[in-house]
């Protein structure tokens, strides 16, 4: 395959009610000056699909279709702010790095056979060539794999200047709102469990294709739950392709997050499917702890999660000493051991160390059945327990404490 130059389709700026949305999080990415700089220096860096992207000036949104995602629909700006009133602020969702987010609903009077259902529109704050290559790779991946643990790209918007990706509405919102935002009661153990392999599944499926495919951004914002607390994963905007033949890595600018992004990614730019598996046990420590990834409002010595966590990790007396309070002890005893286990492995330095995403998605797996509950009462001394009973009038059996 012949590799072709990709050019943007347009590099814009894109507001709502002529207000410049601003990014809120903290991330590794260069101006636009250093970013052009950066992309000529490196000679292994290859863009997203970009061999596969049509090189014309003239490349228009149904051309983009046709060539990445002939199952998508291509929607207009007018009739995307009809079904999110205009992007009201009643519609809004949620605000990221890139944009605002808003709910809206189709139906098949928008498009013949449009299922009726709620969507999630997010309009991206395209500044300069970013934005819209991230957009671009939103629409390439999401476009092309289609999982239970992926959340679904329904279609976009590429009008002049303005960039929208329209998705399946997730009831739950983000794992993030979840932990971290006191929205709603605590999520139980089994829940956590539940979202920490449905989000390995996601993960495991990607490193898994053909053409693996490094998520490079997997943190609690971008897992996102429907109404059974199903984790699916967004945001592919910084998704790549992984190496291929003999390549052990891929060398690219750094981006991510900070707090979850690989020591060696970070340090030196190389990227391996085994990043993303340094990211997910950092969502695991974060929902065994409920702190988050990185917290500037701690003592400096707990603000990085991971190094925080790690000397807790290794006996079942210290993993009960961090784990979440908001879990009041409801939590199974040998499970968050396994787990503490898991992500100790998982942030490893060493990224050899590091399991493989299947292994993790079977690990977890298997503590799904455990239901010894750390907030049992812990067994009594038999004497206790014995004189205990003795003033209960109660026969002995019913006292004896199941682990
Ligand atoms: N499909 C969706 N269904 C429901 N809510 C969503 C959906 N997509 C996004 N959201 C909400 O919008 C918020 C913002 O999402 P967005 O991906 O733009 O930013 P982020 O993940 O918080 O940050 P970042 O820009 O660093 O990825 C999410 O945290 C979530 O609450
Ligand atoms: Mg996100």
């Amino acid at each position: 395959m012949t590799t072709k130059t990709w050019r943007p389709l347009t590099a814009g700026c894109c507001r709502v009610h002529d207000q410049v949305i601003a990014g809120k999080l903290p991330r590794f990415r260069p101006n636009r000056p250093e970013f052009s700089k950066k992309i000529a220096q490196l000679s292994s860096f290859r863009r997203l699909s970009a061999s596969d992207v049509p090189d014309s000036p003239s490349t228009t949104s149904e051309a983009l279709t046709h060539a990445f995602a002939p199952g998508l629909h291509v929607f207009s700006l007018g009739e995307l702010r009809a079904i999110t009133q205009n992007f009201c602020g009643g519609f809004l969702l949620g605000e990221g790095g890139f944009g605002t987010v808003h709910k809206g609903y189709v139906d098949d009077r928008l498009r013949p056979g449009l299922k009726a259902q709620a969507v999630a529109v997010k309009l991206l704050d395209v500044e300069g060539l970013q934005g819209h290559r991230e957009w671009l790779a939103e629409v390439i991946f999401l476009g092309k794999l289609r999982h239970p643990h992926l959340v679904k790209l329904i279609g976009y918007c590429c009008e002049d200047k303005e960039r929208l990706l329209v998705y399946e509405f997730m009831p739950r919102g983000s794992l993030e709102n979840h932990l971290f935002k006191r929205i709603s009661n605590s999520l139980a153990w089994g829940i956590r469990l539940k979202i920490a392999i449905g989000a390995a599944k996601g993960l495991a499926f990607l490193h898994g294709a053909e053409k693996p495919v490094i998520y490079r951004d997997f943190k609690t914002s971008n897992v996102l739950l429907d109404s059974d607390f199903t984790a699916k994963l967004s945001d592919f905007g910084l998704a790549k392709v992984g190496p291929e033949g003999e390549d052990t890595h891929v060398t690219t600018r750094v981006m991510g997050t900070q707090g979850y992004a690989a020591p060696e990614y970070v340090m030196t730019g190389h990227l391996t499917t085994r990043s993303d598996v340094y990211s997910f046990g950092v969502v695991l420590l974060e929902l065994l702890t409920g702190r988050r990834s990185m917290d500037k409002s701690r003592p400096k010595r707990e603000q990085n999660l991971v190094d925080w966590a790690t000397p807790y990790l290794t006996t079942t007396r210290r993993v009960r000493m961090i784990m979440d309070p908001r879990l009041e002890g409801q939590f199974s005893v040998k499970g968050s051991r396994a787990v503490a286990a898991l992500a100790s492995q998982c942030v490893n330095p060493k990224l050899k160390a590091r399991p493989p995403m299947h292994v993790v998605v079977e690990v977890l797996e298997g503590l799904q059945h455990l239901r010894d509950m750390a907030g049992n009462a812990p067994p009594a001394p038999l004497t206790q327990t014995y004189r205990t009973q003795r003033a209960a009038r109660k026969p002995f059996s019913e006292h004896v404490h199941k682990v």
